[in-house]
């Protein structure tokens, strides 16, 4: 039984990250055409280096949480199946928590790509759009990050893994960003059991069997621990309506 876990920003708000859409529409009190589009780099890439600066030396500063955590504990000890974990989140707050592999459809912030020549660099500093590229020489690096308008990465690779999900498990996301918002209706039509955890119902409950409601570092460790004491889902009550 294969399990496949997508996570939104609501996975790591309770380590103190900002979710994206909090009602005054901004992220990080910046606009997100501004800070998460290419024609806002181009605009003014100052302002795209030093937000991305500020952030990776926020997230340094905060702890992976309890639903991080309880994230790790499942891929470790699941026995039943392969544990998948796919993430919109750009924070390393996942691999902090324990988690092995975590495919990051939207890029990450320890890292800037060259716009030139496509290398990928890890990245930990605080970077200027006057560093040069270790590879083509060019000083044309930036972050490596999927900005809205651009083409998240592993599609192919998610492709296949929804194609073998049994159980799909959305944490925190709000459902309104695609195609990571098509993920449930996909696993869904694929007869896959859809569980998502949230505070409240997504714009897309109604591809879920089961909607769990609360904080998901309190929901998400004793399901886990259920989960794993009864080695399958019969301890759910699959009606989410
Ligand atoms: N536990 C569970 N869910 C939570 C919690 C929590 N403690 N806190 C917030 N949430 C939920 C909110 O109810 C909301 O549905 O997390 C969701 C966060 O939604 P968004 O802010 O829209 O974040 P996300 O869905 O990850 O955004 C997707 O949009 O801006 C782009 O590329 C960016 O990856 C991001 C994508």
């Amino acid at each position: 039984m294969n399990i496949t876990i997508l996570t939104g920003a609501g996975v790591s708000a309770e380590s103190g990250m900002k979710v994206f859409r909090e009602k005054d529409g901004l992220w990080e009190n910046h606009r997100i055409e501004d800070v998460a589009t290419y024609e806002g780099y181009v605009r003014n890439k100052k302002l795209v280096h030093d937000f991305y600066n500020m952030l990776r030396a926020k997230v340094k500063k905060l702890d992976p949480n309890n639903a991080h955590i309880a994230l790790a504990k499942l891929e470790q000890n699941w026995t039943k199946g392969k544990v998948y974990l796919i993430t919109q989140n750009i924070d390393d707050l996942h691999e902090r928590a324990g988690s092995k592999h975590v495919i990051h459809m939207h890029g990450v912030l320890n890292s800037m790509i060259c716009e030139h020549c496509g290398k990928e660099l890890e990245f930990f500093e605080a970077s200027t759009s006057e560093d040069v590229c270790p590879h083509c020489g060019r000083a044309l690096l930036r972050p490596n990050i999927v900005w809205f308008g651009e083409v998240p990465y592993y599609l192919d690779e998610i492709e296949q893994i929804l194609g073998q999900t049994n159980v799909f498990l959305c944490i925190g996301t709000s459902g309104v960003v695609y195609p990571a918002a098509g993920f449930a209706s996909l696993t869904k039509t694929n007869g896959a059991l859809n569980i998502e955890f949230n505070l409240e119902k997504s714009k897309i409950a109604s591809d879920f069997a089961l909607g769990v409601y609360g904080k998901a570092g309190e929901t998400l460790p004793s399901f886990v621990d259920k989960l794993l004491e009864m080695g399958d889902f019969s301890f759910l009550n699959k009606d989410n309506s």
